[in-house]
């Protein structure tokens, strides 16, 4: 039985095999045992064995509903039958060929047929790797080297995308401006020293924990254009998970380049540049010398990743895993926010596909929940809510209920409303106990 003093404890004794694997792996990843970042929480996380669907199972037999889903990657869930039996099949034909093939056409006519802006196709290993060539596609366009970005946007680990908060290693060309304030973008554009404005689709961090305003995002074509700047829209999260067209066909605006990431790959690594087609000649061997780009990269559309990723663009074009997500996501909202209401807490779950928890001070009504309860972007990335965040996060797991970083739950075709009422009682029993063990923090009390 789950008391509220003894989590830890009573985690590690339900979780000895994933332990014993956290000990073995701290003498080798420095990482606190951990080869990504949000996979770090004290004590440690579960260590997976398999996946189905919605669900993942651990060393000791602990079943979760997962809301990592494949770090957002995964929206047909874990294992879609039809993924699976693509690359099970190019397995037997042949891993990689470094050679061209068919289906890497039919993988970038899929996405041009769902991204009418994509005149042309580029394909890399991940979606940073996309977005630095955007950035040098953009350099040599506009013979500018400056980079202009958003505070709170996120983009990869390059020196050009990284966020501030890492032992400053931020390239010096780049700029990093808050998020939402036209004039300032005016302000910086004007100089025409700006090769690219790089922009996250949705809004910052996950598919819009910090909401991008819409009037902000239709004036940044326009703005781009008159300035000489390349815009670049990084869909590495909405891309597919949106809508068939991404983020940009919800809010009408064309980028110059669009990058893609996660879900393009339908569950194996990608990542993916669209672009203008003169932008992008840059890549052709005819082009000037000083006009020209060398693309390599071993694993550019590798036949494996490429079925997975034909089998997964087929089903997106239909628009209805998003449709179904994003029922689901309603549906996560309107129960959880009612726990949160029902037991006084000062917060809310908002979003448009993914929903975010905002813990903090209620200060403002959205017209509805897409939208945080507050208009303060500070009040939304406040750091004193990550251990708060990161308790709730044990308290999910050891309830069978696996998020990055108990802030948000990224939700996928595969779940099912059933699994949403799981969680929503797991997420009012750990709040519960957070009440009762006083780890909430006083100020997110209501009454
Ligand atoms: C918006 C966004 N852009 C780029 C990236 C980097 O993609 P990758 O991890 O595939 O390099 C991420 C990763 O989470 C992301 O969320």
């Amino acid at each position: 039985m789950l008391t509220v003093e003894n989590l830890v404890e009573e985690y590690k004794r339900t979780h000895p095999g994933s332990q014993k694997l956290h000990e073995q792996a701290v003498k080798t990843f420095a990482a606190n045992g951990a080869t990504h970042m949000n996979r770090i929480l004290d004590p440690f996380r579960p260590y997976i064995t398999h996946a189905k669907g919605s669900r993942k199972w651990d060393v000791d037999g602990n079943e979760y509903i997962d809301y990592v889903m494949g770090h957002g990657a995964l929206i047909l869930g874990h294992s879609h039958p039809a993924v699976v039996q693509a690359v099970q099949q190019q397995m037997a034909k042949g891993v990689h060929y470094g050679e061209n093939h068919e289906l890497e056409i039919e993988w970038a006519e899929l996405i041009k047929s769902m991204m009418p802006m994509a005149e042309r196709v580029e394909f890399f290993s991940c979606g940073q790797e996309a977005n630095m060539m955007a950035i040098r596609l953009a350099r040599v366009f506009t013979g500018r080297r400056k980079v202009l970005r958003f505070e709170e946007n996120f983009h990869g680990w390059a020196d050009e995308l990284i966020r501030e908060d890492s032992a400053g290693v931020v390239a010096d060309e780049v700029n990093v401006i808050p998020f939402n304030d036209l004039n300032k973008v005016e302000e910086e554009l004007a100089t025409k020293e700006y090769a690219v404005l790089l922009t996250e689709g949705g809004g910052g961090l996950l598919g819009g924990r910090v909401p991008i305003d819409v009037d902000f995002a239709r004036a940044l074509p326009d703005l781009t254009k008159k300035y000489g700047t390349i815009w670049v829209v990084d869909e590495v999260v909405t891309g597919f998970r949106d809508a068939p067209g991404g983020w940009q066909a919800l809010v009408g605006v064309r980028p110059d380049i669009t990058v893609l990431g996660k879900c393009v790959g339908g569950g194996l690594p990608v990542g993916a540049a669209l672009g203008r087609a003169d932008i992008m000649e840059a890549l052709n061997p005819r082009a000037p010398l000083e006009r020209r780009i060398v693309h390599t990269g071993t694993w550019n559309a590798n036949p494996l990743v490429c079925s997975a990723g034909v089998a997964a663009c087929k089903l997106y074009q239909s628009g209805e895993p998003q449709k179904k997500a994003r029922q689901l996501a309603d549906y996560f909202r309107q129960k959880g926010n009612k726990v949160l209401k029902e037991q006084g807490i000062n917060g809310r779950l908002y979003s448009r596909t993914t929903p975010h928890l905002y813990l903090g001070p209620i200060d403002y009504e959205p017209p509805d929940d897409t939208m945080p309860p507050t208009r303060d972007i500070k009040k939304i990335t406040d750091t004193a809510m990550v251990p708060i965040q990161a308790r709730l996060c044990l308290h999910l797991l050891q309830r069978g209920i696996a998020t990055m970083t108990g802030g948000f739950f990224i939700l996928s075709a595969a779940h099912t409303r059933e699994d949403i009422d799981q969680t929503t009682d797991a997420f009012g029993d750990s709040l519960d106990a957070m009440i009762a063990e006083g780890t909430l923090g006083e100020t997110l009390r209501a009454r």
